[in-house]
């Protein structure tokens, strides 16, 4: 048994964040969404993993200081093998297979039949936690040896994702983001798949959307009549495609938290619940709410930071109170008046009040930015 992961695509609904960064990067209570996924392969005993990356390409981005707009190019593909590497730190053999465009899920199987060289294997959407890990269905497969098995969960925006329409335990058809769905059953991004799926990815044609999807191989596997089983599960799973459900998966996984306290912490600071502070920060005067994680060498001064918040490595606070977000390495917040709650914050972003006149709010985003303010 072999692991598929996919790393690549474009991430169009976390912009701006993606801009820069490859989703599957984007931290959750501090540890990039793609590590839970290699960490559930390995705990299921799976060692070989090839992992779908995409080609690097360029972009027209304002520069950081100036505001010029300024050619980058953008390789998500360089930050995953720096972050994943080898894979041995996780216990797993990694292979990176490039696609040289988001051509769909299905694309990626067909670039991946060499690297299988006919073993099963389990596909996974780098995007993806599932709080469970994903053990029991693979050992579930290898008992049954269904040509294909896929995870359905309950989801209250079904069109957002494929659905399944059973009869029974029975899968009778599979739609991709249907506009009338016909069940809120989604397919989970987790997928266990003999060879055979290798004859239904050639088979089909591109979507509406351009892409092949997997959603229509296996229709064509069970129209097709191969044995394609499914699992609802009903634990806790995230597609982290949104800033809604990453901040949603940041507190699950944060709600599980253990106090551990590396920095510097001084006598004047309040600490409540689960904290995790990373070595090198320091806290002054604060008040923390747990749960919630401080990275490395960040700085908390004068500040409330409350429950499911993530702040990365080397962010910097003072005179500010947030909760329930997630901001990335290098950020500063300063001198903000009302409470940041719900937001995602990118890397080396400044948020600051200043004394300037006239008083307004000057903002320099990046293009996709949200910015809700009252
Ligand atoms: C993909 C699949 C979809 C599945 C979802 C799960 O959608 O196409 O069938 O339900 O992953 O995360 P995407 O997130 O690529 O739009």
């Amino acid at each position: 048994m072999k692991a598929l992961v996919l790393a690549g695509g474009r991430g169009t609904r976390l912009r701006p964040i993606t801009h820069t960064r490859a989703k599957q990067l984007v931290p959750v209570a501090n540890k990039p969404v793609l590590f839970f996924g290699l960490e559930s392969i390995a705990a299921a005993g799976i060692q070989e993993v090839g992992i779908i990356v995409s080609d690097p390409r360029e972009m027209l981005q304002p520069d950081h200081r100036t505001g010029e707009l300024v050619t980058v190019l953008v390789n998500s593909q360089a930050e995953i093998r720096a972050a994943v590497g080898d894979g041995s730190r996780f216990g797993l053999k990694v292979t990176y297979i490039q696609q040289e465009a988001p051509l769909g899920l299905a694309h990626a199987v067909k670039i991946a039949e060499d690297f299988m060289a006919g073993d099963s294997f389990v596909m996974y959407l780098g995007d993806n936690l599932i709080k469970d890990g994903i053990t029991h269905f693979v050992r579930e497969f290898d008992a049954e040896k269904p040509d294909a098995q896929i995870l359905l969960a309950k989801v209250a925006r079904p069109w957002e994702f494929g659905v399944a329409e059973l009869e029974g335990e029975r899968v009778v058809r599979l739609e991709e983001k249907p506009k009338a769905p016909k069940s809120d059953l989604a397919l989970v991004g987790v997928y266990l798949f003999t060879s055979s799926i290798f004859d239904a990815v050639r088979a089909i044609q591109p979507s509406p959307r351009g892409e092949l999807e997997i959603t229509d191989a296996i229709q064509y596997m069970i129209s097709t009549k191969k044995n394609v089983r499914s699992h609802v599960i009903h634990g806790w799973w995230k597609d982290t495609g949104r800033v809604e459900d990453l901040l949603e998966a940041n507190r699950i996984v944060l709600a599980d938290l253990a106090t551990r306290i590396d920095g510097t912490v001084d006598s004047a600071t309040v600490i409540e619940g689960a904290v995790q502070i990373g070595a090198g920060a320091v806290v002054e005067r604060s008040h923390l709410r747990g749960p919630l994680v401080i990275g490395a060498n960040a700085v908390v001064k004068d500040s409330y930071v409350g429950p499911f918040t993530a702040l990365a490595d080397g962010v910097q606070l003072s005179e500010c109170e947030i909760e329930h977000s997630i901001v990335l390495d290098n950020s500063q917040i300063h001198d903000i008046g009302r409470r940041i709650e719900s937001s995602l914050i990118g890397r080396d972003v400044v948020v600051t009040s200043t004394e300037v006149r006239p008083a307004a709010h000057r903002l320099m985003l990046g293009d996709s930015s949200r910015v809700e303010l009252s």
